[in-house]
């Protein structure tokens, strides 16, 4: 027996529910699972919820309930929307999972053994105010290399780099919203800088999608930084020897897919060494944002604790929605299960539009316009009403039942070829190619019945006529064992329309040159696809357009609640005298736990003001930073005091978030 596979897909964070881009990675996996089976092939196929990390800690604390509850909703709704979606894992596990935490801490003991983790001292963003180190999502500031605003690990609206503890400037928490500290702290790291030879020589040899690869050898030529794999939390899974300490949920995501991979050979009788000891074949489907960590982080460290090293990677192209980057704030998204499956649209449909849309690793484009076109045109219209054809005429002729003669020599020869072509779009990652040549193997059906017009021959020579029907229901045969990969419930009823009682899934490709066998009994044809009306893809729209209108006041109006106000002239704003101010002194006020009294430069002239910013800021802090002042408000006493302007400030959680320009200006410039 040849070495089994095993197919793996990027962790989803059980952090959010599952929209239209996940499905661009889960969905061809699932196709080249199930082709590989229909080549015979042992394959394991494996996948689980991204349970730690930061943002899964800071989602939870805003929704009032702990880490394991948020993950352990998400979990069932990503099990159950992939089982919706007929992505069908072996196993769906949790890196939460004890196996998980077991074999990440086996797995960095091993790391350790080897003298590939050392401790070092960093400076570390600190939060006097919480009392608490602020590991990624915690923190915001601005990336050290590009200047853009930045969160703790990650350059996701600039340079995308990932980025380092303590490597952010400018840290403001995340909590509270006030100024971070750095402060020393040992923290652990992980010698990825030394496995650069080993990356040059192993990358070249790395299959999947080229881009991916290449972008990895490129990435490891011009650095390769050691990576801090401890955080100071208490979520996620011990860092070996200190209980104070997590590791990163870098480290134990991708170990999930070892983990799973015993918890599968657990039930089934089955050793996992011999997935990730012994040189199987391992091949992961990633998004294409996350290949840094599959094709340079991930390869060391199994390198350095010893295990098998991936031979693939595949990563996918991201999704656009109307020809717009998707994003969930902007309400540019489409919930699987809300906006599709629970309106009743067939999940095959979805997964031949993934499919079918554009090659693997490039960007797909999606549109309810563009998905009707496709449902009408080639499921409608070619596929279906091929398949149809064929096995309404034959019933209606032939009492139902496959008719005698030999199979058309040419079109043996096409299914011939459409069947090499659909393995080799799979052995090359390329679904389209794949899902393509099924779609011209039906409109050549579609040719086929059309010029030897069976309607006339059944008058003249039912022999003949015959033979072309068996013809034609050969090339059906064809299509669903071909297409059963990428739509494997429709092609499940066409199959059974065929006349077969067995599961087309279980057949191999082979079977699609095997002639159908004569006298055999078909079902009853019916309807495969439905044509999808203009007035449902109306509906469809407009939901979609409701969102981001939604989206778009919400952003517009700051936070949801925000009432709207009457509009004004400029020349009532030009009334208001705005200026940049610098803070140049602050004390508290007797008797007020709210209320400090400010000293303001507001250009060659201090002000007097009395804000409520005491339980947001530290007096300390206060002194030097740049404020935003109304300076022409009327004043007024508190607290027996004279206030002589305004800081302008916005509220978060309660609590008050001083305005700032952007970078320091000169003190009393005017805002307008
Ligand atoms: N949860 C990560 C993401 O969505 C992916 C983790 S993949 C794994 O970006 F390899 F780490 F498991
Ligand atoms: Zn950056």
């Amino acid at each position: 027996m040849s070495s089994p596979i095993l197919v793996t897909c990027g962790l989803p964070y059980a952090n959010g529910a599952c929209h239209l881009g996940h499905l661009r990675t889960y969905v061809p996996a699932d196709i080249f699972v199930r082709g590989l089976k229909k080549l015979n092939k042992e394959v394991l196929f494996v996948c689980g919820s991204d349970a730690h990390g930061t943002p899964i800690v800071v989602n939870a604390e805003a929704q009032g309930m702990t880490p394991k509850a948020l993950v352990t909703r998400y979990h069932q709704h990503f099990d159950e929307v992939f089982k919706g979606m007929g992505i069908n894992f072996d196993l769906f596990g949790d890196t939460d999972d004890a196996a998980c935490h077991n074999r990440t801490q086996e797995m960095v003991k091993a790391l350790m053994d080897g003298g590939h983790v050392y401790p070092r001292e960093i400076e570390l963003a600190y939060c006097p105010k919480c009392e608490r180190f602020l590991p990624d999502r915690y923190v915001e500031g601005e990336c050290p290399y590009c200047g853009k605003p930045a969160r703790g690990d990650e350059c996701d609206m600039g340079c995308g780099r990932h980025l380092e503890p303590g490597e952010i400037k400018n840290a403001v928490c995340k909590v509270c919203g006030g100024k971070a500290q750095y402060r020393k702290q040992v923290h652990y790291f992980f010698k990825l800088s030394e496995f650069k030879d080993f990356l040059l020589d192993y990358l070249p040899t790395l299959g999947g999608t080229t881009s991916a690869r290449n972008y990895a050898i490129e990435w490891v030529r011009q650095e390769l930084k050691d990576w801090c794999i401890t955080r100071n939390m208490a979520w996620g899974v011990k860092f070996p020897g200190h209980d104070d300490l997590v590791v990163y949920v870098w480290v134990d995501a991708p170990i999930g897919y070892v983990a799973f991979t015993e918890e599968w050979c657990a039930s089934h009788g089955r050793d996992w060494k011999d997935y990730w000891k012994d040189g199987a074949k391992i091949i992961h489907f990633i998004g294409g944002d996350i290949v840094y960590h599959h094709c340079i982080f991930w390869p060391a460290m199994l390198k350095g604790a010893g295990y098998t090293l991936p031979s693939a990677v595949v990563a996918s192209g991201m999704l656009k929605i109307d020809d717009k980057k998707f994003s969930k704030s902007r309400g540019n998204v489409i919930w699987v299960k809300e906006d599709y499956l629970e309106r009743g649209l067939h999940p095959d449909l979805l997964r031949y539009y993934l499919a079918s849309y554009t090659a693997h690793n490039k960007e797909v484009n999606f549109s309810w316009k563009i998905f009707a076109d496709k449902v009408n045109t080639e499921l409608v219209g070619a596929f279906g009403n091929f398949i149809n054809r064929g096995l309404t005429f034959t019933v209606k002729n032939f009492q139902g039942r496959v008719p005698a003669g030999e199979i058309d020599r040419d079109v043996m020869a096409k299914i011939e070829e459409t069947m090499n072509d659909v393995v080799s779009g799979l052995e090359e990652y390329e679904f389209k190619k794949a899902a393509d040549a099924v779609m011209s193997l039906a409109d050549y059906g579609n040719i086929y019945f059309q010029s030897h017009e069976p309607w006339k021959l059944v008058k003249t020579d039912m022999v003949a006529a015959g033979a072309v029907l068996k013809s034609c229901l050969q090339i059906s045969k064809a299509l669903a064992l071909l297409m059963e990969p990428v739509m494997p419930s429709k092609m499940q009823n066409a199959w059974k329309q065929l006349g077969f009682k067995d599961a087309v899934a279980d057949r191999p490709f082979s079977e699609a040159i095997n002639p159908i066998a004569e006298g055999s009994l078909l079902g009853t044809p019916e309807i495969l696809f439905t044509r999808m009306e203009d007035a449902a893809i109306k509906e469809l729209d407009r939901i979609f357009a409701d969102r981001m209108k939604e989206a778009e006041a919400k952003e517009k109006s700051g936070v949801k609640g925000a009432e709207k106000k009457g509009e004004i002239s400029f020349e009532e704003f030009s009334s208001l005298d705005i200026r940049i101010g610098q803070i140049k002194e602050a004390g508290a006020i007797k008797g007020s736990k709210k209320l400090l009294k400010l000293q303001v430069d507001i250009g060659g002239e201090i002000r007097q003001v009395v804000a409520g910013i005491a339980e947001a800021y530290p007096t300390e802090e206060l002194v030097g930073t740049q404020v935003v002042v109304l300076v022409n408000l009327k004043p007024a006493k508190l607290f027996g005091i004279e206030s002589q302007a305004m800081l302008l400030a916005a509220d978060r959680a309660g609590k008050a978030v001083l305005l700032q320009p952007r970078v320091a200006v000169e003190i009393g410039t005017k805002v307008r």
